[in-house]
């Protein structure tokens, strides 16, 4: 059973069909990358599976458990905040809490969800997180205080915190400076070497080409094409997304 079923996903906005119709499945430990052009419904698919937007029709199921039905949405706050942990995400932008030091960022949220009795080892794992993604002495700084890449991997801690079954990135380096986004594609990279189910919108293509197992090519609110990341990135079979490809190719 793939731990992600994504059937007929619709998404409207105002007039315009900005989800068409998408449906993928995803197994356990893998990593599935989604690319195509600006405005294709990326970051649209995304919200939509972090529950920040809700399809018009479609729906979403982890492992087994259907999560969500467009046309018969979940209106209890307690089951929506409960399915909301199925997922974690990753912005562009970071969004760390500024008035918060890295350490409280990544254990803010599992402190909230859980009882008190348990905040001493949510702060040990906290730590264990940071220190994974190679901050071990930058705990106790503000974001101000890091540099983007810094906080881009305090971000991804903080998402690691929750335990997500799975983990998406909206192009989590493009902010960055490339000397900054290869520690963060380090990051990624090894989460994926560890087996950590992830969706990864991305413009990088060859960190595509080399860490996903699966890809799928959105063109105008439509999956294009799907297959595995180095075929598809390789050898793509349609016309559209060897135009893509190739127009990043030429930058
Ligand atoms: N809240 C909104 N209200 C109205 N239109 C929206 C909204 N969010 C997105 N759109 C539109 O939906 C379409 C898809 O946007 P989306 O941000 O999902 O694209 P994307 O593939 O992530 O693009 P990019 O690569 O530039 O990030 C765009 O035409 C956008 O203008
Ligand atoms: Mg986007």
């Amino acid at each position: 059973m793939p731990i992600l079923e994504v059937k007929n996903i619709k998404k409207n906005f105002e007039n315009t069909e900005v989800l068409k119709d998408i449906s993928f499945d995803l197994e356990e430990g893998q990593t599935l990358s989604i690319i195509g052009s600006s405005g294709s419904g990326k970051t649209t698919l995304l919200r939509c599976l972090n529950f920040l937007e809700t399809p018009d029709e479609g729906t979403i199921t982890v492992r087994g458990k259907q999560l969500l039905d467009g046309a018969n949405p979940i209106t209890d706050p307690k089951t929506l905040r409960e399915n909301r942990k199925h997922f974690g995400l990753v912005f562009q932008q970071f969004n760390l809490f500024p008035q918060y030091t890295a350490l409280e960022n990544v254990t803010l949220a599992p402190i909230l969800h859980s009882d008190a009795s348990m905040k001493d080892s949510i702060i040990e794992k906290g730590k264990e997180l940071l220190a994974e993604m190679g901050l071990s002495d930058r705990m106790n700084n503000y974001p101000h205080q890091l540099s983007g890449g810094q906080q881009q991997r305090v971000a991804i801690a903080r998402a690691l915190a929750m335990e997500p079954d799975i983990l998406c990135f909206d192009e989590p380096t493009s902010a960055l400076d490339p000397e900054l986004t290869g520690e963060v594609l380090r990051v990624i990279r090894e989460l994926a070497s560890r087996h950590t189910t992830m969706i990864i919108v991305t413009h990088e293509m060859a960190f595509a080409r080399d860490v996903a197992d699966i890809a799928i090519f959105m063109d105008n609110g439509i999956i294009l094409e799907q297959g595995p990341a180095k075929e598809l990135i390789n050898n793509p079979k349609e016309e559209r997304t060897k135009q893509f490809l190739s127009s990043l190719n030429d930058r």
